[in-house]
């Protein structure tokens, strides 16, 4: 067992007045050794030292050390010292696991809000074809690893000239840059907010722009994401159905003609892949510019796009300040890196940036400086080309094996883009019975229903192919097939 010598105190109980010495230092340090506070394998400090520290003699020390050793609880020897072993506790008779009233009385009704499917579902590692992940194999983690030794080394010199409340400046600008040529997007570092990622966003746009019960614009099927931070701050959501073109604005209208605002992901719609068309996205502009209404468009994945040119933001066509765009690096990058970016028209940056400012004084700094780096020297570009390939490859792996072990059960969009892709049910199961099926056999697919706001059910399954390799796609599809040609067993 790997040692550790711990270099933070222990702290003890005091000591009830009819406790002996011996018997309270005894009876505090197995508590620490059972709940895990001494960890297996930390390491005691010598016994002279243990004395001053507690304030007992070396004796009674000793004494509580060799019974605790003859118990199983430590083990010491010479020359090496003395550590506490793993003891497994007894488990607690019964485990409650409803909230108990106290803590329902201090909680806010925020908790009973949407959870993330990720906390309904699946529990564990990541398995093929869990979404959401991209390849962190492949980052090329010694170069950023170079950039932010240098960066580190030199910070005294940068750091202490904070960036504005708007985050590190000279990755505004590169990030500016970036969505001007590749994205078409109109914009100056000015316009540009960092924030922690579009969740972040999400929620601050949320509480910027609608009050309870304000209606807004939802894809049906759509972004959980979205919802949550929507559903927060006590907004209606008006579902507006999707179709092989986007969202139906006209739908839109119908039901609701003044809603406050929309939310889409126009470039590759979660979750069913499309891309919204030229005049569907005009319209939305045009309904927008009519009704004084916002539109957010969530650009989370549109770097991956493996065959056609890929068509420009919709903030692009925007002439009257309606669209606000977000996007992050977490699926160019990687996820934990937690830099996003919001670009807003001009009346709303201010606005944005208080609001921004009011729940975190300061800025990702550092991560933002390392990031700016890793774009300015070209880094960036390329991993975004090596990975481009790479998913687009894994795509094409994940369909051809559809095609050979899946044919007449899941039948695979032919849209090639994004980190995942949907499949629809050809078996007759439900997405939620599929689902359920595809875990026990360690498959994570994404029930495609819990994506819908009002809609039926899609039948279908998402599947993330770009965190898993030729043969855990190989082996996922492998599996798969074993849970969706199971006979429906009416669950
Ligand atoms: C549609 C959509 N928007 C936003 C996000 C989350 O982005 P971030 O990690 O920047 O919060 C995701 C993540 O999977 C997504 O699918």
């Amino acid at each position: 067992m790997p040692k550790t010598v711990s270099s933070f105190e222990l702290t003890l109980n005091s000591r009830s007045r009819h406790q002996t010495l011996t018997s309270w230092l005894y009876g505090e340090l197995r508590s620490a050794i059972l709940d895990g506070r001494l960890a297996p394998g930390a390491r005691l400090p010598a016994s002279r030292d243990f004395a001053r520290q507690y304030e007992v003699s070396r004796g009674t020390v000793v004494s509580v050390l060799e019974r605790l050793q003859s118990e199983g609880y430590l083990t010491s020897r010479v020359g090496f010292g003395t550590w506490a072993n793993r003891v497994e506790a007894p488990k607690p008779a019964r485990q409650s696991i409803s909230t108990p009233a106290y803590v329902r009385r201090l909680i806010s009704t925020y908790k009973q809000r949407p959870q993330p499917w990720v906390d309904l579902a699946f529990v564990g590692g990541i398995h093929p074809f869990r979404i959401g992940v991209p390849d962190l194999k492949e980052f090329p983690s010694e170069v950023w690893g170079r950039i932010a030794a240098a960066r580190s080394r030199k910070f005294r010199s940068w750091l202490k000239n904070e960036a504005d409340r708007r985050g590190y400046l000279p990755l505004r600008y590169a990030i500016a840059e970036y969505l001007r040529t590749s994205r078409g997007v109109r914009c100056t570092a000015e316009q540009i907010v960092l924030v922690s990622g579009i969740q972040q966003a999400l929620d601050l746009l949320a509480r910027l722009l609608l009050k309870r019960n304000d209606p807004i614009w939802m894809e049906d099927p759509g972004y959980f994401g979205a919802r949550i931070a929507f559903d927060s701050v006590g907004a209606t959501m008006i579902p507006v159905p999707v179709n092989a073109e986007g969202l139906s604005v006209s739908a839109g209208i119908k039901i609701c003609p003044d809603a406050k605002g929309a939310y889409v992901t126009p470039a590759h719609q979660f979750p069913l892949g499309v891309t919204m068309s030229l005049e569907r996205r005009m319209a939305l502009l045009r309904w927008a510019q009519r009704a004084g209404a916002f539109v957010i468009e969530d650009d989370y994945d549109s770097e991956y796009r493996f065959e056609g040119t890929p068509l420009p933001a919709l903030q692009s066509l925007d002439n009257h300040s309606s669209v606000i765009f977000i996007g992050s690096f977490s699926k160019t990058l990687f996820p934990a890196l937690r830099v996003g970016y919001v670009v807003l028209p001009e009346p709303l940056i201010d606005l944005f940036a208080g609001l921004r400012y009011r729940t975190d004084f300061r800025n990702s700094s550092f991560d933002q400086a390392v990031l700016c780096d890793f774009i300015v020297d070209g880094h960036f570009g390329r991993h975004l080309r090596r990975m481009r390939n790479l998913y687009a490859g894994r795509l094409a792996i994940l369909m051809e094996g559809a095609q050979q072990h899946l044919d007449g059960f899941l039948e695979i969009s032919n849209v090639r883009a994004g980190l995942y892709t949907i499949g629809y049910l050809k078996n007759r199961m439900s997405s939620r019975q599929a689902e359920k099926l595809a875990l026990a056999q360690g498959i994570e697919v994404l029930a495609v229903d819990r994506c819908i706001l009002k809609r039926p059910d899609p039948k279908a399954l998402l599947l993330g192919f770009g965190g898993f390799d030729e043969l855990a796609i190989r082996r996922g599809l492998i599996r798969l097939a074993r849970a969706l040609k199971q006979p429906d067993r009416g669950m």
